[in-house]
């Protein structure tokens, strides 16, 4: 059947909502992996009544094709693709193409969407100028949040929505110049030049250059280094109607052109409560090292009712049993390890941590394991990436992801502005009293 909006969907049964004396047959319908939900779009024209749902922890806000995620099973698919197969498999270029356009690549669209992206590596040199305007210490999300914004007054000719040609530019160049802003906004922190895009490298080692690399010495790229980047963004490309794709599409829902919804999924990501828990993690693993490493206090501690603290990098709300994204990181995270050997006793935390809470009754009553953002954290800290750019990371990778929600919603059957509605609980009407009698 055709749903409301205009969407195909498989209709298993009716259910009645009675309100008084009135009635609503609701119809509940499934998604292609089983999930039921009850379609409430025509609830308030007839009964008047709407829903609410606080945190929308039982809201479909859509349908989409795009990611499948089943946390019991710890279960994560890419356009129906494991992510366990894409990262063996795929660099995040070609499943960056994937997520956005719903296939993976074959090799002549590859090599036209990689020397797409390629084309458009450079910052427009007007933009350079923003960089001096921003304090020193400025937090780089913040950076990436204000310049990945103002790429819609450099690109005028490509704001268009309804021309697919002028979206697909601004994708591209989208793809390339966020790794080239996020460089330099750590250049900036530090007082070094910034390095231009060196378009023979790959993007992965190409971010790894223009971070590291100065006009002064030879950079050597290290391959491990790159594999583990490029793991890290696959991981984090997509995790279906998370806070920032859900600002993603409805920022985007108003038509506000890509870069401005880009604009606001960053902002959304840069929270505490979303992106910024591997750098809790790191802090965490550090405030441990400094006080001399004693991994069982700490357990303790977050074992105990009365201790609001909780080990970072620990639990999930989804994954009850083990998060797919973080076995994947975890064997990179064990070789990069043992490769580097270096001297940071935070990285002996690190694995006390994870071998005390695995073995301990109560993470594991409680199915909680160590999840992305605790080797993630582990992993930018191995490969010399300063903790407040962690979230910056996040966002590389998460990029395609918001592209293809933001693509999705578009070309939807049905589209229209995502405009919730609210239980009013204020003052019901009051009369205006004069200023000198208040
Ligand atoms: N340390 C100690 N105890 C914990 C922890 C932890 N990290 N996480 C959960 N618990 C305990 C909690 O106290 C509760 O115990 P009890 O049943 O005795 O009251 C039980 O485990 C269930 O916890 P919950 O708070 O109901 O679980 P939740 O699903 O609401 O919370 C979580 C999930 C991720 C917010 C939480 O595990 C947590 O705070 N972890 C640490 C922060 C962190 O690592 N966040 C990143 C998550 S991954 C983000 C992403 O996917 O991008």
């Amino acid at each position: 059947m055709k749903s409301s909006d205009g969407f195909e969907i498989e209709q298993l049964d009716t259910v009645r909502v009675q309100m008084g004396d009135q009635s609503c047959d609701l119809p509940l319908i499934e998604g292609s992996e089983g999930e039921r939900a009850l379609d409430i779009s025509r609830l308030r024209a007839e009964t008047g009544a709407i829903t609410l749902d606080e945190g929308f922890v039982n809201t479909g806000s859509t349908r989409s094709a795009i990611t499948f995620l089943d946390g019991e099973k710890g279960v994560l698919r890419y356009r129906g693709y494991p992510i366990e197969k894409l990262a063996a498999s795929c660099d995040f270029i070609e499943t960056a193409f994937l997520l956005i356009y719903g296939e993976l690549p074959n090799a002549k669209e590859i090599e036209t969407f990689r020397a797409g992206i390629r084309e458009h590596t450079m910052l427009h040199q007007d933009m350079k100028s923003f960089y001096n305007g921003f304090p020193r210490d400025a937090h780089p999300m913040a950076i990436l949040a204000s310049v990945v914004g103002a790429l819609s007054t450099f690109y005028q000719d490509s704001l268009d929505l309804d021309d697919d040609r002028q979206v697909e530019i601004s994708i591209y160049r989208l793809l390339a110049k966020l790794p080239t802003i996020a460089a330099y906004s750590y250049k900036k922190s530090i007082g070094q030049p910034f390095m231009y895009p060196k378009n023979s490298l790959d993007y992965t080692e190409n971010f790894l250059h223009m971070m590291f690399a100065t006009p002064t010495e030879e950079y050597e790229l290290d391959p491990d280094f790159a594999e583990a980047l490029n793991l890290l963004l696959i991981v984090h490309a997509d995790h279906e109607q998370n806070c920032s794709t859900s600002t993603v599409r409805m920022v985007g829902s108003s038509n506000a052109n890509l870069f401005a919804s880009i604009s606001a999924g960053i902002s959304a990501l840069w929270g505490p409560l979303h992106g910024g828990a591997n750098e809790a993690c790191v802090n965490m693993l550090e405030q441990i090292a400094r006080d001399g490493g004693d991994v069982k206090k700490y357990v303790d501690m977050a074992k105990d009712k009365d201790n609001p603290f909780r080990l970072m990098g620990f639990g999930h709300r989804v994954y009850k049993n083990f998060d797919p994204r973080a076995t994947i990181i975890r064997a990179c995270c064990d070789k990069l390890l043992d490769k580097l050997n270096l001297d940071d006793p935070l990285f002996e935390v690190a694995q006390q941590l994870q071998e005390v809470a695995l073995k301990d009754e109560y993470f594991i009553e409680r199915k909680l394991y160590p999840n992305v953002d605790f080797y993630s954290g582990v992993i930018y800290r191995a490969l010399g990436i300063p903790v407040q750019m962690f979230t910056v990371l996040f966002a590389i990778g998460r990029l395609p992801g918001w592209i293809a929600h933001w693509r999705e919603m578009h070309n939807s059957p049905g589209f229209r502005i995502n405009r919730p509605r609210q239980i009013y609980t204020g003052h019901t009407e009051r009369n205006v009293t004069p200023l000198e009698s208040r």
